[in-house]
């Protein structure tokens, strides 16, 4: 099989220590023919770690897809920056990778999805492709816990103190001074929320409540709400950008069934802990972060077998949705039903 050729755009954080490990351990796959970036020495830099020359480091996209031959474009700006450079991709008729979240407007993600119809788009939304969901997965589907009940998933991190660290995400400028809706919360609660869906399926309603934040990264610096689902089946979600976990083990994502319970306590930690009330306990272990890899298998797929892709820019956009329904629950005091991803309303429609 033909090697998908690559040209990347933005070689910041996301690329050094995310998608280009992916791509190393991918070189069967994929060959990475041209990097631009804005600041030049960035994208020269990202070309001797990917052994191309000089020649291939561009500091304009436009100049980079009409000079290099590439099939697909893996999208890495900062946010705000997304819709444009992502629309003028696919202008260049170039399948697509773009970070989340899709864009950082409703209607530029919707815009998106019209103009990503003749290539495939995949969102690099990689909770949707962790190996702790397809065990918990595994795990609810095949009744360990009984039937799920209820979950509690609590985010702590202190995002002021990580922005002091220059080899962490917190310290762009573009994060701690944000130029789009929901600052910081956008940026990291689509994740947890497109692991949540993965997890539970879709979202009826949700109600929320915030403490304001002083500082410009995000809206609030407390969100707890209560989700419910479309199953009726309803759990708690907590995200503190102000707070640090002092005492092990973190709270984490647990899951209450009839018969146990499991419980992961972040991300990284390697093990899914499962339990039941017959006083068994098994922590099962899994790579951590290979949802960067798992994504691109699945475009790989979707452009050379026509795969399915698992993150459409319509999940992608009902990740924001979900986020932004979340704001509107603080600000209007009420409960907010969730809208739904366009191409299920479309369906849902059609079948009345
Ligand atoms: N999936 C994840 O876990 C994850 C983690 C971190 C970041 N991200 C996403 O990755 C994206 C980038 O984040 P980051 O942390 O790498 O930011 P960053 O600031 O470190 O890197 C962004 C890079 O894009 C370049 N850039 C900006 N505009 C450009 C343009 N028009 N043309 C070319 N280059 C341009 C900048 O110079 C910079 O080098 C964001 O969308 C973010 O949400 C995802």
């Amino acid at each position: 099989m033909e090697r998908v050729k690559v040209g990347v755009i933005g070689a910041g954080m996301a690329w050094d220590k995310l998608h280009f490990p992916a791509y190393q351990r991918l070189q069967y796959k994929y060959s990475i023919e041209a990097i631009c970036d804005k600041d030049l020495s960035k994208a020269r830099s990202a070309c001797e770690r990917a052994g191309l020359g000089w020649d291939r480091a561009f500091e304009s996209y436009q100049i980079m897809l009409n000079t290099v031959d590439v099939d697909a474009v893996d999208v890495m700006v900062p946010i705000d920056e997304t819709f444009e450079v992502s629309k003028d991709v696919l202008a260049f008729g170039k399948h697509i990778v773009v970070e989340k979240p899709v864009s950082a407007s409703v209607s530029g993600a919707k815009e998106l999805i019209k103009l990503s119809k003749k290539v495939k788009m995949l969102v690099a939304e990689n909770y949707r492709y962790t190996e702790e969901n397809r065990i918990m997965k595994d795990l609810m589907d095949g009744q360990a816990i009984g039937q799920v009940l209820s979950f509690t998933d609590v985010h702590v991190s202190d995002f002021e103190s990580d922005g002091q660290d220059p080899s962490k995400f917190a310290s762009t400028i573009w994060r701690k001074h944000p130029d789009f809706k929901g600052g910081v919360f956008l940026d990291s609660a689509v994740h947890h929320f497109a692991g949540l869906r993965a997890l539970f399926g879709d979202i009826d309603s949700v109600f929320a409540k915030g403490m304001e934040s002083k500082a410009d990264f995000a809206p609030y610096s407390v969100i707890n709400a209560i989700v419910v689902f479309k199953s009726g089946f309803c759990g708690q979600y907590s995200c503190l950008l102000k707070a640090k976990e002092t005492q092990a083990p973190f709270a984490g994502l647990r899951v209450y069934g009839t018969e146990g319970e499991i419980f992961l306590e972040n991300h990284e930690c390697g093990f899914v802990n499962y339990s039941n009330r017959k006083g068994e306990h098994q922590a099962i272990p899994y790579q951590p972060n290979e949802g960067y890899f798992n994504e691109l298998i699945n475009f790989y797929d979707a452009i050379t077998q026509n795969t399915p892709i698992a993150s459409t820019p319509e999940k992608g956009l009902s990740d924001m949705l979900m986020v932004f329904d979340i704001l509107k629950s603080i600000e209007t005091g009420l409960p907010v039903s969730v809208a739904e991803e366009p191409a299920k309303r479309k369906r849902a429609a059609a079948a009345k």
